[in-house]
Parts: structure tokens; C-alpha cells; sequence
């Protein structure tokens, strides 16, 4: 296809098995990056989420990139969006409504095939949009800031509160780099979930079918196949809760027993009852989140919400 192409960035195995074996081994808490859900298998099992009829984000925020609002504001047919953890495209396909002239679409995503896949679908459905597809993780800024330099009108597109996943203080650094690769003027759009009732927040993340459980228990397999590990996903539990107090879910997986895996010639030993934190989806109100914004160089230019207030979109411009 002449409207395609493909860039990899996916980082060095050395670094990603560093980066679990250091998850591993903390004493206080053991931790798996919540990047590594993403193995082929978890990109469809959280398509499957997005599905579920406990998980209000995905339809939340579709219900708003279905207003025409916004749309004719800021979107030309100059226009390059740059979709951070894109996922299965859905989401842009709302946000441009149509609007097939679009110049250019960079999808970027952490897993290849995926990503490919799906960008190949788009480049075929839109011939006359460039698609240039990524495979990087999205904090991985110096690589793609060399792609973007060259680009003009860019437009950011972070949905899914993809942004829940950082502490705070990262969730403002990350934003700090989008403003330094879009540029001063340049429109950044994103999808923030709202705190709301704890029962609605944690069946979100215990659906009755078990596909989340499926989603958390897949790290271990994901996990496996980067460090060559035994990690045994009939040995841990799923767990997800609101904690009160850091306003957000967090997701671990369990020990059931008292056992040890050998992982890089290291032995991790669990306790029963031990768990591995793999995952904090963090929800904001509308006046946290816009403060954030703010302290990461954007202005506000507009805030949406679903019918049901229960997910937002911040539509920000780099300062
Ligand atoms: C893709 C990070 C937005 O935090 O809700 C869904 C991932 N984890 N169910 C979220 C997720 C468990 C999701 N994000």
C-alpha cells in the first residue's frame, strides 16, 4: 500500500527484562509494568473489555467523540493526528467523523502486530490519508520526536485515560513531553475518567464474564516470554479495588501459595497472600485533571462529558 508505513521502535528485550526483574525482586512490593499487558493476546483481551457492559470508559467516550462539537474547530485537512496507544483505531475513526481527507493518521502502539494490522485496515479504508504506524512505547519521546519534527499541524490524540496508568507526577511529566513534540498552538485531545461511585469504579474491573482476571493473569504469559520464566498463572489470584485515598484502581495478582520461580537466575519467592501490582488506573475530577493540564504548559480549551458525566474529554492547546 502506498499510503503505508511501518516504523519500529519496540525497546531493546535487555531493557525490558531489566525492567521486570527489578519489578520483581522489590522487597516492599513486587510490580510488573502495566506496559507488558499489551502482548498480542492482551490487545484482544482488552478489546473484549472494552465490550463488557461493566466497562462504562470505552462507551463513556465514544458517547462524546460522536458529538460533532469539536471536530470543524481544529480539524483540517492539513491536519497529522498522533494517536498515543492506538489500540484498534476505533476511536479516531469517530474523531474525524468521516472526514477521509485527513493528511496523515500516526497510530502509535506498543504491540507490532496489532498495530500493523490495524493500520493497514485504516490505510485501506482511507487511501488518501498517509498512515504512519509506530511501534514504540508512548514515553519513548526522543524516537518519536525525530518522526514528528518534520510533520506539520499535529494534532494529539491520547483516549482511553491511557493517562490513568502514571502517577500523577509522570501523568505531568508525560504531558509536559507531548507539548514539546506537538508544539505551541497545536490542539491535544484526551480521555480522562472521573471519580465516581466505588461500586460502579470496581465492578468495571471485576466483570462478571472474567475477562479482566483473563487480562491480568495474560502479564504473566507476556511476562514469560520476554525473561524465559516459569510464572504460573494457576498460583495467583485476580484483585482490583478503588483505593480512597491515591483515587484509583489498582490491579494485582495474588499469590494462592507459598512458592518460588527462577527468573534470570534469580529466585523470586512469593508468601501466600503476597501480591504483584500490576497495574493503577487513576481517576480525576474535572478540576484535578484541568490543574494538571495546566501545570504540564497546556491551556484549557474545552471540556466534555458523556450524558452520564461519568468520563471526560479535555480538548488542551500547547501554550
Ligand atoms: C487501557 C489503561 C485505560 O485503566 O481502564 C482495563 C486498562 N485495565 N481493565 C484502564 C484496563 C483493566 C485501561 N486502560
Amino acid at each position: 500500500m502506498k499510503n503505508l508505513n511501518l516504523l519500529n521502535f519496540s525497546s531493546a528485550q535487555e531493557d525490558d527484562r531489566t525492567l521486570i526483574l527489578k519489578g520483581l525482586i522489590n522487597k516492599n512490593q513486587k510490580t510488573i509494568n502495566s506496559k507488558f499487558f499489551y502482548d498480542d493476546v492482551g490487545s484482544e483481551l482488552f478489546e473484549k473489555i472494552t465490550k463488557l457492559k461493566e466497562y462504562y470508559p470505552t462507551k463513556a467516550e465514544i458517547n462524546i467523540l460522536e458529538k460533532k462539537f469539536y471536530t470543524k474547530q481544529f480539524l483540517s485537512e492539513s491536519s497529522s493526528i498522533i494517536e498515543f496507544g492506538s489500540g484498534s483505531n476505533k476511536k479516531i475513526k469517530k474523531l474525524i467523523n468521516g472526514g477521509k481527507n485527513l493528511k496523515e493518521y500516526i497510530p502509535i502502539d506498543i504491540s507490532k502486530d496489532f498495530l500493523y494490522k490495524n493500520a493497514k485496515n485504516f490505510a485501506k479504508i482511507f487511501p488518501k490519508t498517509k498512515v504512519t504506524a509506530i511501534c514504540a512505547a508512548f514515553n519513548q519521546i526522543t524516537e518519536i520526536k525525530g518522526i514528528l519534527d518534520k510533520k506539520n499541524n499535529k494534532i494529539g490524540f491520547f483516549p482511553g485515560s491511557t493517562i490513568g496508568n502514571f502517577i500523577p507526577s509522570e501523568a505531568e511529566n508525560l504531558l509536559k513531553s507531548f507539548s514539546l513534540i506537538l508544539g505551541s498552538g497545536s490542539y491535544m485531545i484526551i480521555g480522562v475518567d472521573l471519580i465516581k461511585s466505588k461500586k460502579v469504579l470496581e465492578n468495571a474491573y471485576n466483570d462478571s464474564k472474567g475477562i479482566t482476571a483473563r487480562f491480568n493473569s495474560n502479564i504473566l504469559r507476556s511476562v514469560n516470554s520476554i525473561v524465559g520464566g516459569k510464572l504460573d498463572k494457576k498460583n495467583f489470584k485476580h484483585h482490583a479495588f478503588f483505593n480512597d485515598k491515591e483515587k484509583r484502581i489498582e490491579m494485582h495478582l495474588i499469590s494462592k501459595v507459598k512458592h518460588s520461580v527462577n527468573i534470570l537466575n534469580q529466585i523470586i519467592n512469593f508468601k501466600k497472600g503476597e501480591s504483584i501490582h500490576t497495574e493503577n488506573s487513576y481517576k480525576y475530577t474535572l478540576e484535578g485533571f484541568s490543574k494538571l493540564s495546566k501545570n504540564s504548559g497546556f491551556r484549557i480549551s474545552q471540556i466534555l462529558k458523556d450524558e452520564k458525566n461519568l468520563f471526560s474529554i479535555f480538548v488542551l492547546k500547547v501554550k
